[in-house]
């Protein structure tokens, strides 16, 4: 942690970094121990044995559900798929290059205007929300992105997980349940990670008694930049442009010399490796091997060894899940809204967690510019 002593004697932490900037019980990450739990569950198991569906219901609850609770459940976010026709009637009127990250922010936007409870502001009301949102948002992003494309937009599945749902309102085909299960992981590991910028930013919007929907939308638009969400977007060109296995050592070796940020490299936590990452980085292999597309793989084991040598950085989440995406066949443009699609459970976690022990989160600056100056009228000037 870098403190800085300030002249009123407070000392500041550029970034807020070791700042203990509130009390959660939904998340613990233990860097230490390259350990990362949901409300008590390591995520290597949950992302082992649980699915997205059963993850959600935890970081809502706060309880694992029994049989008939997640089948309730599942069949709430099954039955809320749906998007209202005249916010999907809107989508066609997006820009045909408009991000869809930035679709993603102004749909959300646009969805709260529909939501029957959207006045009211209880802890019951706001699960309510909540579930609407985990089931809607992946429609959004499908049906955005289709017809940004000049596609028709597909009706949700009714018999299908919310990872092979999604699949399959973007590709129009259900993958096999390998396939849509290494998704569903990926969904489990990006669901939830404590007071991240996101979250952070969810929450001072929570705070103020806005409501559920503001605080997404604000949590969207911090997510979107590539020191965020957008890591794996910009993760996933980089291995582009380097392309070919036998490129991989100088291209690394070069970007280190002129000081480029790697993307997908580094974490304001984790400093000896991010535990997500470890989990997914066999997956992304295995599921590259299957889709003969190995190369993404062995150019990724080069950066993270010329990475983990010459500069002690290791890869965090978005390394390995750009490659899944990629060898899944998903468009590099919607990576960040993927992780929205997952994170939204996290954030929704924490606005109810917020609004429950709410207090305005309002913190101080400290002023550095001049004073005593005299007001001389503009005409003088
Ligand atoms: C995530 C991140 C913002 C964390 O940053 P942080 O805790 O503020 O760490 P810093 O930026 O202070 O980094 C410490 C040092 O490592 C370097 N570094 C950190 N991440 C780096 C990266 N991805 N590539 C190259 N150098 C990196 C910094 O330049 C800095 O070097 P310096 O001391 O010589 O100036 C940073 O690692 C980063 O920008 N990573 C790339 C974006 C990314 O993948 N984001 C997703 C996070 S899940």
């Amino acid at each position: 942690m870098s403190e800085i002593a300030l002249k009123s004697q407070r000392s500041y932490s550029p970034g807020l970094e070791g700042i203990v900037a509130g009390l959660s019980a939904i998340s613990e990450i233990e860097p230490k121990d390259e350990r990362l739990t949901y409300r008590g569950y390591d995520v290597h198991e949950l992302s082992q044995f649980s699915t997205y569906e059963e993850v959600a219901y935890l970081l809502l609850m706060g309880t694992l559900p029994n049989q008939s609770q997640l089948q309730v459940f599942s069949k709430e976010l099954v039955k809320n798929r749906e998007i209202p026709k005249p916010l999907l009637e809107s989508l066609k009127y997006f820009p045909k290059d408009a991000h869809p990250m930035d679709m993603l922010r102004t749909s959300v936007s646009l969805l709260s205007l529909f939501d029957p409870d959207r006045e009211g502001h209880s802890h019951e009301a706001n699960l309510k929300k909540a579930m609407r949102l985990i089931a809607k948002i992946p429609t959004l992003i499908a049906a955005s992105y289709r017809m940004s494309k000049g596609e028709i937009p597909l009706e949700p599945s009714t018999d299908s997980s919310h990872a092979q749902n999604f699949l399959y309102l973007l590709k129009g085909e259900k993958p096999d349940l390998d396939t849509s299960r290494v998704f569903d992981r990926t969904l489990i590991l990006y669901a939830e990670h404590g007071f991240n910028a996101s979250t952070f930013s969810a929450r001072v919007t929570a705070s103020t008694l806005s409501d559920l929907y503001s605080a997404v939308t604000a949590a969207l638009g911090t997510l979107k930049g590539s020191l965020h969400g957008g890591a794996n977007e910009h993760a996933m060109k980089m291995l582009q442009e380097i392309g070919e296995v036998s490129r991989a050592k100088n291209w690394i070796q070069d970007a280190l010399i002129q000081k480029k940020k790697i993307m997908g490299f580094g974490h304001r936590e984790y400093k000896n490796g991010d535990p997500r990452a470890k989990i997914l980085k066999p997956l992304a292999r295995s599921l590259a091997e299957k889709f003969k597309q190995v190369k993404w793989a062995d150019i990724s084991d080069i950066l993270e060894e010329i990475m983990l040598r010459e500069k002690k950085l290791y890869p965090n989440v978005d390394f390995p899940a750009a490659v899944v995406y990629y060898v899944l066949g998903l468009p590099i443009e919607i990576y960040t809204p993927i992780f929205a699609l997952a994170r939204i459970a996290g954030w929704s976690a924490h606005v109810i967690e917020q609004l429950d022990q709410n207090r305005l989160i309002r913190p101080e600056c400290e002023y550095t510019g001049p004073r005593d100056l005299k007001y001389i009228p503009v005409e003088a000037r």
